[in-house]
């Protein structure tokens, strides 16, 4: 079990390190210089106005697109060398789901994919049928995605982004198209199965309640060039409960993190 506090034994591996990555779209310079090292096992919420950067980040550590200058590096590998040795899965805010596939064919699925290509993939100890109970969906294995709700999809998409035991997870907005009560439901499973499984999370928001209740610390981004404006420490210790955001400490991270994003 991870807890925020747990002493560091020796210097902390890290899964994600970035030196002065910078992208370019054309002469738009997406994200600057950005220099940043995400340690292994951490949880990130990642925040900042719309447009600063956050998809871009996680689409640069994620091999999706290139940096134009600067090194990134996911566990000590290329962004490409990792990508091929699935240290990484990406879950979107829509569930990607294939429609006839049933839950648990959908979770498989990049399972049959490494196989049918010949590729020797890392696998999960746990089953595809012990994933989707992970996830809380024992007994909807054979559900087809249309009979399942858009927080459930969501669910299966992130049991199948465990399939490979990616060691990093980077999640964009995945629970931003779900009612309130279903994304707190949500972000105590995404707590749960961060501590159950260890793997390191990005996590990126538009939401600061969010950020503060799943995060160990908040990485704020500014715009026009994406920077990092500042990261955030959130001291609460794991396992957390909904009632945290009704506490005044909660309340003061908020109002200081409302604060840093109207100067992003
Ligand atoms: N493929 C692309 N071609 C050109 N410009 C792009 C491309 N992808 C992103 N950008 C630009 O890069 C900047 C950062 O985009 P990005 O999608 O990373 O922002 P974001 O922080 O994720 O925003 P949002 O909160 O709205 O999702 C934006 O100005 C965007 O227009
Ligand atoms: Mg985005």
């Amino acid at each position: 079990m991870q807890t925020a506090s747990a002493p560091a034994a020796g210097p902390v591996p890290i899964a994600a390190s970035l030196r002065n990555a910078t992208v370019r779209f054309a002469t738009f310079t997406a994200i600057d210089k950005i220099s940043l090292d995400i340690e292994d096992g951490a949880f990130y919420s990642i925040l900042g106005p719309s447009g600063c950067g956050k998809s871009t980040l996680l689409r640069l550590i994620s091999d999706l697109i290139p940096a134009a200058e600067g090194e990134v590096t996911v566990f000590g590998k290329s962004t490409e060398e990792a990508r091929l040795a699935r240290e990484f899965a990406f879950v979107f805010q829509e569930a990607t789901l294939l429609p006839w596939r049933s839950a648990i064919d959908n979770v498989r699925l990049p399972l049959e994919i490494g196989r049918s290509r010949g590729l020797n993939l890392p696998v999960s100890e746990r089953s595809p049928a012990e994933l989707l109970e992970l996830v809380g969906l024992k007994g909807r294995e054979n559900a087809l995605p249309h009979e399942l709700s858009g927080g459930m999809r969501q669910r299966v998409a992130i049991a199948r982004a465990l399939v490979c035991k990616p060691k990093l997870l980077l999640m964009d907005e995945p629970f931003g198209a779900l009612d309130e009560m279903t994304r707190d439901h949500m972000n105590l499973e995404l707590l749960r199965i961060w501590q159950e499984t260890g793997v390191t999370i990005l996590f990126v928001t538009h939401s600061i309640p969010e950020a503060i209740f799943l995060g160990q610390k908040v990485l704020m981004l500014k715009a026009n060039p994406g920077r990092v404006r500042e990261i955030v420490d959130i001291d609460f210790p794991y396992p957390r409960e909904i009632a945290l955001r009704d506490t005044m400490e909660f309340t003061r991270y908020s109002a200081r993190l409302r604060q840093l994003l109207e100067t992003c």
